[in-house]
């Protein structure tokens, strides 16, 4: 098993407000459903358009790497758990049961790919950890990766 953390998670940032759980097979006209959803969900918290495009890209690029990677060729299952917390933090969860990844460390760098027909550029965790502001990885090699992206939404009032 291997792990990383970057930034800041949402763990003892304050009490669940709302919870959405959603499974979908790993069909690639599934990405845009679950990024859809996803955005429709976080809605609530009234985000500013920057952060719900923010939100929306990272999940992008999480559920793409469950169709793309983990299941390769096959159709498995992507679980995704969305929950609105106090203080306004997002926190989404992308789960798969997938070919998983010997060491999540050298996956998140930037360009690297195991993609050999050269249609990956490698920069997806580089995405999703720009766009959020604590991103955790955990995988285990033929086990599954699960992918937790925390967000922090700005005051309305204080918002530029
Ligand atoms: N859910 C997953 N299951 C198995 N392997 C994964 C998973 N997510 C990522 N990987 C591995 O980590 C590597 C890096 O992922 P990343 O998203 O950064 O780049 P990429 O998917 O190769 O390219 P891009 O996202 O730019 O199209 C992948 O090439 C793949 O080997
Ligand atoms: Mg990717």
């Amino acid at each position: 098993m291997s792990s990383y953390t970057t930034g800041e998670l949402c763990r003892g940032k304050g009490a669940v407000v709302n919870e959405m759980k959603i499974t979908l097979p790993s069909l690639s006209r599934n990405e845009g459903i679950a990024r859809a959803m996803v955005a429709v969900f976080c809605a609530q918290a009234d985000p500013s358009t920057t952060e719900l495009a923010d939100i929306k890209c990272a999940v992008s690029e999480a559920v793409t790497n469950c169709i793309v990677h983990a299941y390769r060729d096959t159709i498995g299952t992507i679980g995704l758990k969305v929950q609105i917390l106090e203080g306004r933090w997002i926190r989404i969860e992308i789960k798969d049961s997938g070919c998983g990844i010997e060491d999540v460390r050298r996956a998140r760098e930037p360009l690297y790919t195991t993609d050999a027909a050269g249609e990956r550029s490698g920069m997806g965790f580089t995405v999703m950890e720009s766009f959020c502001d604590g991103v955790h990885v955990k995988a285990a090699q033929g086990r599954g990766c699960t992918v937790t992206l925390c967000k922090r939404l700005r005051d309305r009032n204080f918002r530029t």
